[in-house]
């Protein structure tokens, strides 16, 4: 079975026709052909047997030219008499390529048998088409030479070519509707496709059958839905975090007026890891708003993601070939992502490698370090909000938690997907997959 719809809708349509076709042919064949073939070659051997029965009349009523004349004239069959015996002819003998004539042959012999009463015998010149039946009289032989059309009947052959004929047209015109029925169908996926990679969708209209309509107008309709909550969590996301920051701020002011006592350090600490959170929250929350889809060099990207932290202390390397790299992607989302990586390798190692790879039908960015790396029962976790690891609430560096979290977040809104694994530079490796 074919795995597309248009063929397998084809095959659907198409093969009970030809199958009941086939067995029509035989079917006809069989009986009809068999009978018509039949009849005629019954009516030929009883005007041979007739001719014959007139040639051996005693006493002779007609001159022999007499009736050789009335056979050709009036029955298209053109006698001729030789001295002697007839010399015996080869028997067809059936195959594949000349089953109709030995058919014909057959259906001769069996009327031969019983109309003609003397030994005789049968050939069939299927080039020139005719027949020759020759029958053995006493000291000589007739030849009886008539046309095969006298036994053929073209009505069959009309008849089959008619069968063949209608069901190419009945393919064409299949293949005709078929199409035009299963374009809206593969238009509804292309751009269900690209809506899950975060790309616009500006061609796509409602059209094709009324069930292809409902589903289309269905996917239109979750798309607003999903875009509307997407909006409207940013919205409040960012209507919290923006509300929280003014008693934060008033919070630290006061705190500054205060006496620099040990619990007023511990607060000041605390105040000023909310305001870490709550820019990230912000960030966070920003990630998907507003920004459109280009199609930029992933390569040239990627560099400005590593330009822009150049002022941390791991040593970052870009491995690319020199092809570009042009993706649909929100430009300013997808630099953060990386960032991110890259901000989290320099907390734990001193070398960072980053390399471009480009597979079938996606990109693929690797981030190496050669930190300690994380064990595989973290690989999950890491991903959650605000999950930390161990060292990283004992490193100086205030951090949130977020930073996999809003990375992964803005892949997965690109189609795309963030693993982690060992990396042969002996730390953590990250792999983000972006489709084409
Ligand atoms: N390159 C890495 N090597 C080892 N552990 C890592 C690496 N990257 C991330 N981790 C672990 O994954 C945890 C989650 O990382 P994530 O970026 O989400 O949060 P964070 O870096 O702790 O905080 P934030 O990025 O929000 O400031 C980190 O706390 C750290 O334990
Ligand atoms: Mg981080």
């Amino acid at each position: 079975m074919p795995k597309g719809l248009f063929a397998r809708s084809l095959l659907i349509l198409t093969v009970p026709v030809l199958l009941i076709q086939i067995i029509t042919i035989f079917v006809f064949l069989d009986r009809y052909w068999d009978e018509v073939t039949r009849r005629l070659v019954d009516g030929v051997m009883g005007e041979i047997a007739a001719i014959t029965q007139m040639v051996t009349d005693e006493p002779p009523r007609y001159q022999f030219y007499e009736i050789q004349q009335a056979s050709e004239s009036n029955l298209k069959i053109i006698l001729t008499s030789e001295e002697g015996t007839f010399k015996e002819l080869e028997k067809p003998k059936f195959t594949l390529f000349n089953s109709w004539p030995y058919l014909v042959y057959k259906a001769l012999d069996k009327a031969a048998e019983y109309k003609i009463d003397y030994p005789h015998q049968i050939s069939i010149n299927t080039q020139d088409r005719d027949v020759l039946i020759q029958v053995q009289l006493e000291n000589q032989f007739l030849n009886y030479n008539f046309s095969l059309k006298r036994i053929f009947s073209s009505s069959s052959y009309i008849f089959l070519l008619w069968m063949i004929g209608a069901s190419f047209v009945l393919l064409i015109v299949a293949i005709l509707f078929m199409r035009n029925q299963i374009r809206p169908i593969r238009r509804l996926a292309v751009a269900a496709d690209r809506f899950g990679k975060g790309r616009d969708i500006p061609f796509f209209k409602v059209s094709g059958s009324s069930e292809i309509r409902l589903a289309a107008q269905s996917f239109l309709d979750m798309k607003d839905r999903i875009n509307r909550q997407i909006q409207q969590r940013t919205t409040m996301l960012a209507g919290v975090s923006h509300d929280l920051r003014t008693p934060l701020t008033r919070m630290k002011l006061q705190l500054e007026m205060m006496k620099e006592t040990d619990d007023v350090k511990a607060m000041k600490a605390d105040i000023n890891d909310m305001e870490k959170m709550i820019s990230a929250y912000l960030q966070f929350a920003r990630g998907e708003a507003g920004e459109e889809t280009r199609d930029v060099d992933l390569k040239e990207l990627t560099q400005r993601a590593i330009d822009s932290v150049t002022h941390l202390d791991a040593q970052f390397i870009l491995n690319a070939p020199a092809e570009k790299y042009m993706v649909p992607v929100k430009e300013m989302a997808i630099i953060r992502c990386i960032v991110n990586i890259l901000t989290n390798a320099d907390r734990f190692a001193d070398m960072v490698q980053v390399t471009l790879e480009k597979k079938e039908s996606s990109i693929r960015i690797f981030i190496d370090d050669n930190g300690e790396g994380l064990s595989v029962d973290q690989y999950e976790d890491v991903f959650k909000p605000f999950y930390r690891g161990d060292k990283s609430r004992n490193v100086k560096t205030a951090s949130v938690g977020l930073g996999l979290t809003i990375a992964q977040d803005i892949i997965s809104s690109h189609g795309g997907s963030i693993e982690l694994d060992k990396s042969p530079m002996g730390g953590l490796r990250v792999i983000l997959d972006l489709p084409l």
